[in-house]
């Protein structure tokens, strides 16, 4: 068995002479919980030639992408903006910078990534204080405000979409909720940023953080991030600069000094804001797709995204339940852009993953925790939220699964699926 003190293990390359070769990946369908396949729009936005991070036109740049996150978001918060980084990376920077050790933090978890962020909180030194409820089912408000009046948290913390158990937390109450009681309300909205609705001013919540590579339609490795007033105060009374861009004025906050550079908000406050610290090395192309994202969102409009990705999901769930299998979970509560489908009795589910990969192109997803081989994740979202792409991943499974000796009515999902759209 493997000591704590090992390193990991890492097999050679199988055929070093591919190194000289250019990539060359297959054209995969991406119909799991993300990543999805990227819009040709964003994908051609990355190649847009680099300007330097400073460059007037880089700056315009940045300052059109806030403003689409704004409407992105439905906020008219001043600090909009993208953090370099996956979407944990925004969720680390905001909690990072936001809390100091001691403080306490409320995690509201109903999945894997409520565990990532009592794993964030405790990594800062937060009092941390984890609301669980059993995978498949999300909060009632009673329950948040119960617990809120118990523990008097700085800041409650809680995904919108886990997509570990594809289940969406009603979000409506719990901005207005958490302020009655003193706390602030962080919201991890990776999975359902653009999928699903999130008027962020209008549910007072205080800071959302996303990804790219799920219903936004890009590839990750930015995160978009909005910031209400209080939560923006509250970051930047801890600002201090780096000592070798320091401005000649420069004053520290009053505040403790956040303890990651990278990931310190205020500098990357800072950095976005006129004054142009000198901060990070801003990944441009990664910009440029962030920016083609929401320009893509604008463009189609909220309204008509979320309906959608509400047609996807329907006609998924009719598909899925046609073909005699269960969907997972409490599905008035269920995500739309992503299903979980209860892997059948006797049916091999990786097997059958792997058999839609390598003959159909098609990937779905495999599920973690106490989920982990009993359940699929199917989705169906940013670009691939799309008839095409939804009738063709369920003809496929039905392909697989009869091949798996799994007995149904052939062909009664992908007409069930296709009447769900005609609907
Ligand atoms: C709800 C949620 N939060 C956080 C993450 C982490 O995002 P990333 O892998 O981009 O860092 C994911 C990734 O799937 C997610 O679904």
């Amino acid at each position: 068995m493997a000591q704590s003190t090992d390193l990991p293990a890492l097999s050679p390359l199988a055929d070093v002479s591919a190194i000289r070769q250019e990539l060359n990946l297959p054209p995969r369908l991406l119909m799991g919980p993300g990543p999805i396949n990227a819009d040709p729009r964003v994908l051609r936005a990355l190649s847009t030639p680099l300007v330097g991070q400073f460059d007037p036109t880089f700056r315009v740049a940045m300052r059109e992408t806030m403003a689409l996150y704004r409407l992105v978001f439905e906020t008219a918060n001043d600090w909009t903006l993208i953090v370099d980084g996956t979407a944990r990376s925004a969720i680390e920077t905001a909690m990072i910078s936001a809390i100091e050790p001691g403080e306490r933090v409320l995690v509201l978890s109903f999945g894997r990534f409520g565990q990532l962020k009592t794993e964030i909180a405790r990594r800062i030194g937060a009092e941390v204080k984890v609301l669980e409820t059993t995978w498949g089912t999300v909060f009632a408000p009673e329950q948040v405000e119960a617990a809120l009046k118990a523990f008097s948290p700085a800041l409650v913390a809680v995904c919108q979409g886990d997509t570990s158990t594809t289940m969406c937390q009603p979000l409506e109450e719990l901005g207005r909720i958490c302020h009655r009681y003193g706390a602030l309300l962080q919201v991890d909205a990776t999975a359902t940023l653009g999928g699903t609705p999130l008027p962020v001013d209008a549910w007072e919540i205080d800071c959302v953080t996303g990804g790219l590579q799920k219903c936004l339609a890009g590839p990750s490795g930015a995160a978009p991030i909005t910031l209400g007033d209080a939560f923006a105060r509250r970051v930047y009374r801890r600002r201090h600069i780096e000592e070798g861009v320091r401005p000649a004025n420069y004053v520290p906050g009053v505040g403790r000094i956040i303890p990651s550079n990278y990931m310190d908000l205020a500098m990357i406050m800072d950095y976005w804001g006129d004054g142009a610290l000198n901060h990070h090395t801003e990944a441009t192309s990664m910009l440029y797709a962030a920016r083609e994202c929401a320009r893509i969102f604008v463009l189609e409009g909220a309204n008509a995204i979320h309906r959608r990705h509400a047609a996807a999901s329907r006609a998924m769930v009719a598909g899925l339940s046609a073909m005699g299998l269960e969907v997972f979970g409490d599905v008035a509560h269920k995500m739309p852009n992503v299903t979980g489908v209860a892997i059948p009795a006797g049916v091999a589910g990786d097997k059958v993953r792997n058999a839609l990969l390598e003959d159909f192109n098609i990937e779905i997803g495999t599920s973690f925790g106490p989920l982990h081989g009993k359940i699929w994740r199917i989705g169906a979202m940013g670009y691939n939220a799309r008839r095409d792409a939804v009738l063709l991943t369920l003809a496929a499974l039905e392909t697989v699964l009869a091949a798996e000796g799994y007995r149904f009515t052939r062909g009664a999902g992908v007409d069930a699926a296709y009447h769900a759209y005609k609907a």
